[in-house]
């Protein structure tokens, strides 16, 4: 009925409340409310209230959450924090936000995207970036469906193009800090965003298709859950000479990463599909390094005359350096 460029928008239009449709047409890409977040305080499917409060999601027990202007959820209840933020400070996530926008992982980013192709497995696919920060995987991903969506449809389509151009992303990210969920709402990339843990995902078992994790912990247990059986998930974390030109500039003795997948080569709930390095040179400029810096946990490490240094520095010439590993979930 709508084509795939045209259900995406109609769907951020709907989500950011702009239009309001006949009853039946009100929750495209949601089969059953149980694609929807979970209650936090009851474990009920949280659902629109469009007629009353379109700007509020109700579950059963009337435990209700409203969405915030930029169209995310706050899922996180009070007794859940351990501090009044939680979280990757609005500093530290406005200083990643600039640095990946300006492309300096693009690579990582690419491969990714390539991951995420291969996962899918029918026409519509459900992605999940745990710990998913200011957004920019989320909307890299965004970006890639609707480039391989309006290819198809420019191209003359045969009968299976245009099936194929029909592929669904939907994207949800979950993040503890409110300053990055903030930030990728304001993204416009047609994601279902809430603030909470990765230890205590908001949503219902066997949801998801793939999980995507880059450089945010992770609870084994909760992935395996919401993953569908056979469900992928796809793990970023840093190689052993990740950032060794910043490093070196901050450390007397040089620290290998020890990497983040001890726990999942280990876990029964996941069995290793493929692992993909990636280790390339890249030149930092201007004010994008103190940016590099401030991102990282190194900057709590750094003394103030090194900040200022960096603060002065034109170029700045690192390896960065990835190991994505892919998983398949063992849970049936
Ligand atoms: C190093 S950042 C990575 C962010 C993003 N994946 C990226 O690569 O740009 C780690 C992220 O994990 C988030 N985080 C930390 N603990 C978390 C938890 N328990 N649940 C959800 N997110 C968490 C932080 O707020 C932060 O945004
Ligand atoms: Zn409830």
């Amino acid at each position: 009925m709508f084509s795939a460029i045209n259900r995406c928008k109609l769907w951020s239009r709907l989500f950011a409340s702009e239009i309001t449709l006949p009853k039946a047409f009100a929750y495209p890409a949601l089969r059953s409310t149980r694609d929807n977040f979970k209650c936090p305080n009851c474990d009920q499917a949280l659902i629109l209230q469009p007629e009353t409060q379109p700007q509020t999601y109700r579950c059963n027990n009337q435990h209700s959450f409203d969405l915030a202007r930029e169209g995310y959820l706050n899922l996180l209840l009070a007794q859940n924090k351990r501090s009044r933020n939680p979280g990757d400070s609005d500093e530290m996530i406005r200083s990643r936000q600039r640095f990946l926008n300006a492309g300096y992982y693009q690579p990582l980013a690419d491969a990714i995207i390539a991951a995420v192709a291969k996962a899918a497995n029918g026409t519509e696919q459900s992605v999940l970036d745990l710990g998913c920060g200011e957004g920019y995987y989320l909307q890299q991903l965004r970006i890639a469906s609707q480039n391989v969506a309006s290819q198809k449809l420019a191209s003359k389509t045969t009968a299976s193009d245009t099936k194929s151009s029909n592929q669904t992303l939907k994207l949800l990210g979950i993040d503890i800090s409110k300053f990055a969920v903030r930030l990728a709402a304001k993204r416009k990339i047609d994601a279902r965003l809430a603030v909470d843990s990765v230890y205590n995902i908001p949503l219902f078992e066997n949801r998801i298709d793939t999980a995507v994790s880059v450089f945010s912990p992770i609870s084994i247990e909760e992935t395996a859950r919401v993953l569908k059986p056979q469900g992928k998930l796809i793990m970023v974390g840093p190689g052993a000479e990740h950032l060794s030109g910043l490093t070196a500039l901050i450390y007397e003795q040089s620290l290998p990463h020890g990497g983040n997948t001890e726990g999942l080569e280990k876990a029964a709930q996941f069995s290793l599909l493929e692992q993909i390095e990636i280790k390339q040179t890249i030149v930092v400029s201007g004010s994008d390094i103190i940016d590099l810096l401030k991102m990282t946990p190194y900057y709590w490490h750094s003394r103030p005359e090194q900040q200022e240094m960096l603060t002065q520095l034109d170029k700045l010439e690192t390896l960065i350096h990835f190991n994505i590993n892919i998983y398949q979930n063992q849970n049936s």
